[in-house]
């Protein structure tokens, strides 16, 4: 026979479970209609259509894109309300010759990255600082797994590199190192003393991310 204390203790742990494991599930909410469409847009595909990278696409082909660019043209939830309870989005990247996507997080998503023109140095660290590097280039795939620091960079002299970047979540989230720590306004002494540093060398990163 089963005590009602044991029985408690079964109902809690299943209860316990079934919540860690809609944590660990955890993704954009499902919706219950085939799409959102917002109040006062008409529906027809035109509504399912994004057009904002055309211009980006447009851009010089022949000609190095200058030194160190480096742009972001996002097609995401704000960007394109299709993509509202659709749990994908994506991310048009173009570099110039030393170009490079600074150390960020995706807070809501692990990203796909499809090389279509160029070669790029990809890199992400995981939860025990174990650093996984690489060169990939043209035709390449490349995933960066949710929530981990992760950066792109260009080290070609003269090639510019285009990619495009493929979420999990219509609204992947980012937060880039430096600005979020250094832009922020986080007080300096708690820069200072988690950085192991002095003022001066803080007072320089500030200045240099501050937008
Ligand atoms: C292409 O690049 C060259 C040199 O930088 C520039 O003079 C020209 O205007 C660019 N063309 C376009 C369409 O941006
Ligand atoms: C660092 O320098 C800034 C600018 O001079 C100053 O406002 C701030 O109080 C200093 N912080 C520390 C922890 O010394």
């Amino acid at each position: 026979m089963v005590s009602s204390s044991s029985h408690v203790t079964l109902i809690s742990a299943i209860t316990l479970t079934t919540t860690l494991i809609h944590i660990v599930l955890a993704s954009d909410p499902d919706i219950t209609s085939d799409f959102i469409l917002p109040k006062g847009v008409t529906l027809d595909a035109n509504f399912f259509t994004f057009k904002d990278l055309r211009k980006a696409m447009q851009r010089n082909q022949t000609m190095p894109m200058h030194e160190s660019f480096f742009k972001v043209t996002k097609a995401s939830e704000s960007e394109f309300k299709a993509l509202k309870g659709q749990s994908v989005s994506l991310a048009l990247l173009q570099f110039g010759p030393g170009g490079i996507n600074p150390a960020h997080i995706h807070p809501r998503s692990a990203e796909l990255l499809f090389i279509l023109k160029g070669k790029l140095r990809v890199g992400f660290v995981d939860c025990e600082n174990k650093v996984f590097m690489k060169v990939i280039k043209e035709g390449d795939v490349f995933v960066f797994p949710k929530g981990l620091v992760h950066f792109q960079m260009n080290e070609e002299e003269e090639k510019d590199v285009v990619a495009v970047a493929a979420f999990g979540s219509a609204n992947p989230g980012v937060v880039v190192l430096p600005t979020s720590l250094f832009g922020s306004g986080i007080d300096s002494e708690v820069l200072v003393k988690s950085f192991k540093t002095d003022n001066v060398t803080i007072q320089k990163l500030i200045s240099a991310n501050m937008g």
